[in-house]
């Protein structure tokens, strides 16, 4: 059941293309409305919702931290998210104007569920956001929104990654619609530009896996890495830091960029491994400088760069070590690109340690447990 490929890892990532289409299929209704999967929400109710909470674990709680960024700007109401173990234990303020969204591929994760049912019995609504049909968080939610990316073994989540982006986003544009914060021509375009997503992520997987695999080779005993990136590149830095410590069990660390004079930099070292996620350059986007000056400071003292950028950004020709190109993409649709060689490398990273990809140590694919 493997297609072919040597680990459901490998097959899930070079599901992530399909993963993200096909959760987009049949968004659109003939009037042009968004559907979502299940709704058990009145209308009035969904207009009135004023904050949204996201409660997650692991790699679902950084797919919403990449839809806060997106939700609040189309939106323009408050996203928090929140680990769910966390979140539960924390007497956090919930009235029936806020949306909790629960996200989870298995739709098993016990955190989650107990974080869900505390929501609900504060009176809010919970719209699930799972890649599981009619497991107990779809069916203990208000709604539902399910991620199609199909089965995933791999204890290590991948393809519902970016799935449950693009969900995220669906919601997001749902919302804004419900709410009248985005004209139609501009949800439409927007969907328009989650539908070119998959067709970008295919681009990585044919052309830089080769890339990925040497740096793998070159970096296999590097002790530690850091994780870099702003914006929605934080969460990715972090998802990229999880994935590698979670498979290759290298110590990593994931950081918002802007951090680095604050702390972190203190631990660049020579030849210090650095992953940098690089907003585009384009339309002389100022994060994208101040990025670039993170990558000038740590290259001064001998770190070793691995850069994510988009394809002949020049600035990162110059500086990094390790280019992982990725097409261009508008900022708020680069986390679907970016952490596809994110995958790729700790996957080849944990292949030439000869460790078992689909079944790290300590971890289970659904953690039933509190
Ligand atoms: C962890 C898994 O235990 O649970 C992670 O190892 C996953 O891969 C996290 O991201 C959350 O799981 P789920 O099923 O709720 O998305």
């Amino acid at each position: 059941e493997k297609g072919g490929w040597d680990s459901f890892m490998d097959k899930e990532i070079h599901e992530d293309p399909a993963a993200v289409q096909r959760t987009l299929l049949g968004r659109l209704d003939k009037h042009g409305d968004i559907n979502l999967d299940e709704v058990r929400i009145e209308p009035h109710d969904f207009k009135a919702i004023d904050k949204i909470i996201v409660i997650a674990c692991g790699t679902a709680a950084y797919a919403g931290m990449v839809a806060k960024y997106a939700i609040e700007h189309w939106v323009r109401i408050p996203v928090e998210v929140e680990l769910a173990h966390e979140f539960r234990y924390r007497d956090p303020i919930l009235t029936p104007r806020t949306l909790v969204v629960a996200i989870s591929q298995s739709g098993e994760t016990m955190d989650t569920l107990m974080a869900l049912r505390h929501a609900r019995e504060q009176g809010s609504k919970v719209l699930a956001i799972c890649n599981t049909q009619g497991a107990s968080i779809p069916r203990e939610s208000d709604a539902v929104l399910y991620t199609h990316a199909g089965p995933e073994v791999a204890v290590a989540s991948t393809k519902a990654f970016v799935a449950q982006i693009t969900a995220a986003y669906v919601l997001g544009l749902y919302l804004a619609q419900v709410k009248g914060a985005m004209f139609r021509d501009e949800i439409q375009s927007t969907l328009d530009a989650l539908k070119a997503m998959p067709r970008k992520i295919q681009w990585i997987l044919d052309t830089q896996t080769a890339a990925i695999q040497k740096a793998a080779e070159q970096m296999v005993n590097a002790k530690s890495f850091l994780f870099l990136g702003r914006h929605v590149g934080y969460p990715v830095a972090m998802e990229g830091a999880l994935k590698l410590k979670e498979i290759a069990y290298t110590f990593t660390e994931g950081f918002a960029a802007g951090e680095l004079k604050h702390g972190p930099i203190a631990l660049v070292d020579e030849g210090e491994p650095i992953v940098f996620i690089v907003p585009p350059a384009r339309g002389r986007n100022v994060l994208h400088a101040k990025v670039i000056s993170g990558i000038e400071e740590v290259k001064a003292r001998g770190a070793f760069i691995i850069a994510v950028a988009e394809e002949g950004d020049p600035d990162v020709e110059r500086y990094a070590d390790v280019v992982f190109w990725r097409p261009k993409a508008p900022t708020l649709m680069s986390p679907l690109v970016d952490v596809v060689p994110l995958q790729l490398f700790a996957m080849d990273m944990a292949k030439l340690k000869g460790y078992d990809v689909d079944k790290p140590r300590n971890l289970a694919k659904s953690v039933t447990v509190e």
